[in-house]
């Protein structure tokens, strides 16, 4: 407790002396999102993080999510310096969408669309003509879908069926899934919810149909944690990585909160529930970024420029 202690406090020290902020996910550990919180900076879903690093006014930005959070900011901001505790920290759905085979993809069908989720590499985005998160994504492909759109979907099977499902758009899916929510199953769900009738069931749309279908609200942690304080119930089941419990919590003293079933459990399985690259951001690694400017951000220039383009459409559009 005294080390970590004085880590936090170094921390804060350092975020005041190089006037940087820290942009932190609700997946990474609860002491990171509150040291966020405490000193000025954010913690939020995908699309606060990105809107927050563009608007905020500091030169040093220090993302505790995963890679392409840290190279979100620095395509919106080349200018400034973007530091990640770990860069080897990345996602399952960035790294099953390698941008060579991806780009045969859209070649393949130049007639779509191309939507992808904010979870790809700037390489990726670059070859994109939205980008959208979790937040926003089924909003985006409804009004493409009105404007008679036929879109090209990567990487998230998952999402990208719900949205498919809800606006009837006509996708082409890349099959791509997220490790930690692929591992929720609806038979076991359906088994636990039988045990809290009462609850209500929060689903983040990476989850597989069988479990959206058991949902009594989908969306982002966000507004999954917004649902949690508004919604009127005392117990939830959430489908998401466990790490957004601290702050429902917070947000919902009295209420109860209970992570929904995976195929393993969490002594046989790495993923069940929380994201291995998420739990790599730590203060140890946090404060030797901020120490000696490790973890730099590089997006190639000309690759960021393309990739911002697909990135401003969708905020102009949340805005
Ligand atoms: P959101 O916080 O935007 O819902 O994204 C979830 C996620 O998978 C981030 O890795
Ligand atoms: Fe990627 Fe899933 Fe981890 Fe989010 S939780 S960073 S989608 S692997």
């Amino acid at each position: 407790a005294a080390e970590k202690l004085r880590l936090k406090t170094r921390i804060k020290q350092l975020l005041h002396e190089k006037k940087a902020v820290l942009v932190a996910h609700y997946y990474v550990d609860a002491e990171l999102q509150d040291l966020a919180e405490e000193t000025g900076g954010c913690v939020s879903d995908s699309l606060e993080m990105a809107r927050f690093g563009r608007d905020h006014a500091a030169q040093t930005l220090i993302v505790a999510g995963v890679k392409f959070m840290g190279e979100t900011a620095k395509i919106l901001s080349p200018e400034k310096t973007i530091l990640m505790p770990d860069l080897d920290a990345t996602c399952s759905l960035d790294l099953g969408c390698p941008s060579d085979e991806f780009a045969a993809f859209c070649d393949a069908h130049p007639d779509r669309t191309v939507v992808v989720y904010a979870n790809t590499s700037a390489a990726v985005k670059a070859r994109a003509d939205w980008m959208v998160t979790s937040s926003i994504g089924l909003d985006i492909v409804a009004h493409l879908h009105a404007q008679g759109k036929k879109i090209l979907w990567a990487p998230d099977k998952h999402l990208g069926g719900y949205i498919q499902q809800k606006t009837g758009a006509d996708m082409l899916l890349w099959q791509g899934s997220c490790l930690v929510h692929d591992e929720f199953k609806g038979v076991e769900l359906d088994l636990l919810k039988a045990e809290y009738p009462h609850a209500k069931i929060l689903v983040h749309p990476e989850s597989p149909a069988a479990v959206v279908a058991l949902a009594d609200m989908v969306g982002s942690t966000s507004q999954m944690i917004h649902a949690a304080m508004t919604m009127d119930a005392q117990e939830f089941i959430v489908a998401t990585d466990n790490g957004i419990l601290h702050k429902m919590q917070m947000a919902a003293p009295d209420k109860r909160f209970i992570v929904a079933p995976t195929a393993g459990n969490s002594a046989t399985c790495k993923s069940c529930a929380h994201c291995p690259w998420m739990a790599m951001n730590g203060l140890a690694n946090l404060l030797y970024a901020l120490e000696t400017g490790s973890g730099e951000i590089i997006v190639d220039p000309s690759v960021g420029k393309k990739a911002k383009l697909c990135i401003d459409r969708m905020l102009d559009f949340a805005a």
